[in-house]
């Protein structure tokens, strides 16, 4: 018997448990259709921003180890204007097309959402947490900040929006933003982004490894699982079931997708292993998070999600 890994995000269906993130081979209309013809159950878009970007110099972008990346792309993208284009050519695709968008003003996330909501995309995603901008991305730090803006990102269009968020590691960042999560209506949460503004130095050059940034990127893959697994378990504990939750950092495998799973997310998306392995990731990460349920006696993903069980003290 096949176990159906079928789930959904804010009440949208996706076909498999498992899809791209933004960030890897997603930013031309080439890498989003090859997103399209895949068995991603989504097809998550680049961050976009109002203007078209080059992003940073290279090298930007550097394989630590087997699974581990450091990157400060920059935000390179089409701009926004050629991602609404784009949404109505990945329409035949019949899969949900989530866009991915980043201002550097409040005006700015708002002309950004607000053209989402009247295109073809099913979900928008609002990344306030992009690490590798100096400035104003960066403002799921500061809660006045994430309040204003969610205060006007609020019934801008029927479109479920979703917030990309940070690695936070202290219980009252956790409560704050599940506070502000509730209060304005946000529908999806993706967690978490890239660690960022890690440094890695090369002993034998003496040098840092990337560019951009005095040599400081974000940092993503296996070695940001715990992190990641943290903070999506933190919110499912505090969201109870009202927010869906699409788990990212460190999914480098079926076992790590079940793990997601156990901590509550309803979906993960995949950043690295996409980057590093190309579309058959997807096959594979799903294909083995079957096998994982199936080994544990679970029929459905509905039924093992949030199944972590502490120890006992
Ligand atoms: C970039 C990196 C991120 O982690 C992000 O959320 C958005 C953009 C980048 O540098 O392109």
């Amino acid at each position: 018997m096949t176990i159906n890994t079928a789930t959904s995000i804010a009440g949208i269906p996706l076909s498999s448990y498992v899809c791209n993130a933004s960030g890897p081979k997603c930013t031309t209309q080439t890498e989003l259709m090859r997103l399209g013809r895949s068995t991603s159950s989504a097809i998550v878009m680049k961050t976009c921003t109002i203007k078209p970007r080059e992003g940073n110099p290279e090298p930007r972008l550097y394989r630590v180890s087997g699974r581990v990346l450091v990157q400060s792309m920059g935000l390179p993208n089409l701009g926004y204007e050629e991602y609404i284009r784009i949404s109505k050519e990945l329409k035949k695709y019949k899969k949900p097309i989530i866009a991915s968008v980043a201002g550097f003003s409040l005006e700015e996330y708002v002309t950004l959402v607000s053209a989402f909501q009247k295109s073809d995309v099913d979900l928008i995603e609002v990344n306030i947490s992009c690490p590798n901008i100096s400035g104003k991305t960066q403002i799921s730090r500061d809660f006045e900040q994430v309040k204003d803006h969610l205060q006007a990102l609020q019934n801008l269009g029927p479109k479920p929006i979703g917030l990309k968020l940070p690695q936070y590691d202290v219980p009252i960042h956790w409560e704050k933003m599940s506070e502000l999560i509730l209060k304005y209506g946000i529908s999806f949460i993706t967690c978490i982004n890239s660690v960022g503004n890690t440094l890695f130095i090369n002993p034998w050059t003496r040098s840092a490894v990337i560019k951009p940034n005095k040599g400081k990127g974000g940092l993503s893959g296996e070695t940001i699982e715990p992190i990641a697994l943290a903070n999506v378990r933190a919110f499912y504990e505090l969201l109870q079931g009202k927010v869906s939750i699409f788990g990212v950092g460190g999914v480098i495998s079926g076992i790590s997708a079940f793990k997601f799973l156990l901590a509550g997310a309803d979906a993960v998306q995949v950043g690295t292993v996409f980057e590093l392995d190309g579309v058959k990731c997807f096959r594979n990460i799903d294909g083995d998070l079957e096998k994982m349920l199936k080994y544990h006696g679970f029929s459905s993903v509905a039924e093992a999600k949030g199944k972590l069980q502490l120890l006992s003290e």
